[in-house]
């Protein structure tokens, strides 16, 4: 786990039914993600991997997707770009406009052309994502002698440079290797110099720093952020570490069972996290931007499998805060209204900054955590008891227990009387712990 400082700027957001029209931040948005559903048919069930996902990212910006494994971050990458596992992978619905052109619409060569020249990906696997029959070399050169035009001695030059910059020496030696004579951590960042190589507009890097120590992830991270300030190059940053994008980004999407549930600047998310995950999120892992950092406490309970329909906010189950409504009711991302005048106003009609520096803090949650909450990691409210599954609600009932590690409950058996499943100690429901430091 990496110890996490709090960065001092920009946020994303997605479109809600009735709010007043998302504005870019300066300059306009050079991807703009809406309400993308993916889904993967399998034998057993259906998944329900990415629920309506919507983000923006601008030019030389960086955006850290963050969240437990299985949250459906790699997925939504994969979808940006048409690279799902096939037949099994499908894209429901959505739009994911690069730069004017929607990349779910465009023919397979345009897309490939896309692919090659302007939008880069670091796999979150580098072994499968390494042609184990082509040397280093070769690999890393051919985007350059396709699209740059230079001659192979110059690419050569500039494939050892590139080696060099993400911490590999020898780097003219290590051309002529085969990925099978690397280490993980070596093939991870020969991923990163490849992404790099063609200066892309746009980077997509899946857990690029999991399987390196730190002084490299340290070095990588800086190679990523000086191409963001070079080349003006935009950065989708994937974790599940939100110490690693602490530094690197400047704005950040908390994603929890396929749903965006929040979303801020880097700062205001550090600063004043409101949805009961990014709260538990932000006290699993170790602060020094705060003065008297406390003790850590990982998430407790596991994330859906995510095979029902979602209803109701998937959150619910391992959840302190919980109301009634949260059962049935998945609440829209809306902006942040705390800061609003006392008596209060409708977040949904709050104009939104989609992107850019003063990007709004949006949230997806019916009771958000406050300030003193979010310190104390639990309801402070007295009397609060998260509300139990609603009598009857079988699938509530049955989510509560999956996520407390408890055996199902019998079909027999009548479902849980209200206050039967409540846990009264304030916290999140016992279960297996689940340490964002071991996801993934
Ligand atoms: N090929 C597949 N077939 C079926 N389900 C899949 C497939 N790939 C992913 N999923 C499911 O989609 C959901 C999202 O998975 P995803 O890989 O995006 O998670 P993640 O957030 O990237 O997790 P991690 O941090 O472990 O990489 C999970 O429920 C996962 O089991
Ligand atoms: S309070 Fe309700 S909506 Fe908010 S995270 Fe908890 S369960 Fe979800
Ligand atoms: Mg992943």
């Amino acid at each position: 786990m990496t110890a996490a400082t709090a960065a001092t700027t920009p946020s994303a957001s997605r479109a809600v039914p009735g709010r007043v029209e998302a504005r870019p931040g300066e300059g306009g948005p050079l991807l703009k993600v809406d309400d993308l559903v993916v889904r993967f048919a399998t034998n057993d069930a259906t998944v329900y991997a990415v629920n309506g996902v919507s983000f923006e990212l601008q030019p030389g910006e960086t955006l850290g997707l963050v969240g437990e494994s299985g949250c459906g971050k790699s997925v939504t990458s994969l979808a940006l770009t048409r690279l799902l596992p096939r037949p099994a992978g499908r894209i429901e619905r959505g739009t994911v406009m690069f730069d004017g052109r929607d990349l779910l619409r465009l023919t397979d060569p345009e897309l490939r052309e896309v692919r090659g020249e302007e939008i880069s990906m670091v796999f979150q696997d580098p072994l499968t994502s390494l042609n184990p029959v082509l040397n280093i070399g070769t690999q890393l050169t051919e985007g350059m002698l396709v699209h740059e035009g230079i001659t192979r001695a110059e690419a050569a030059d500039r494939a050892a440079e590139l080696l060099s910059m993400v911490g590999i020496p020898d780097g003219r030696k290590r051309l002529k290797n085969y990925p099978h004579q690397l280490s993980g951590g070596m093939r991870q960042r020969v991923m990163i110099a490849m992404a790099l190589a063609l200066k892309p507009r746009l980077l997509i890097a899946d857990e690029p720093t999991t399987a390196l120590d730190v002084t490299i992830q340290a070095q990588v991270l800086e190679v990523i952020r000086q191409l963001t300030q070079q080349s003006g190059t935009a950065v989708l940053i994937i974790t599940h570490d939100l110490g690693v994008v602490a530094d690197l980004t400047q704005r950040i999407a908390v994603m929890y069972a396929g749903f965006i549930v929040e979303t801020a600047t880097t700062g205001e998310i550090f600063a004043h996290p409101r949805h009961p995950y990014t709260v538990g999120l932000l006290n699993s892992i170790s602060r020094i931007d705060v003065d008297t950092p406390s003790e850590l406490h990982p998430i407790e309970g596991a994330p859906p499998e995510q095979t029902r329909e979602p209803v109701g906010c998937p959150f619910a189950p391992r959840c302190a805060w919980r109301l009634p409504v949260c059962w049935k009711v998945m609440p829209p991302l809306t902006p942040d209204a705390s800061g609003a005048p006392a008596g209060g106003i409708d977040p949904r009609i709050l104009p939104v900054v989609a992107s850019g520096p003063a990007a709004t803090h949006l949230l997806a949650c019916h009771n958000p955590a406050t300030a003193e909450e979010a310190e104390a990691g639990m309801p402070l409210r007295p009397g609060f008891v998260p509300a139990p599954p609603p009598s009857g609600d079988r699938g509530a009932t049955i989510a509560l227990a999956e996520s407390e590690g408890a055996p199902l409950p019998d079909e027999s058996v009548a479902p849980a009387a209200d206050g039967d499943a409540a846990p009264t100690n304030g916290r999140p429901p016992r279960g297996p712990a689940t340490s964002i430091e071991g996801a993934s």
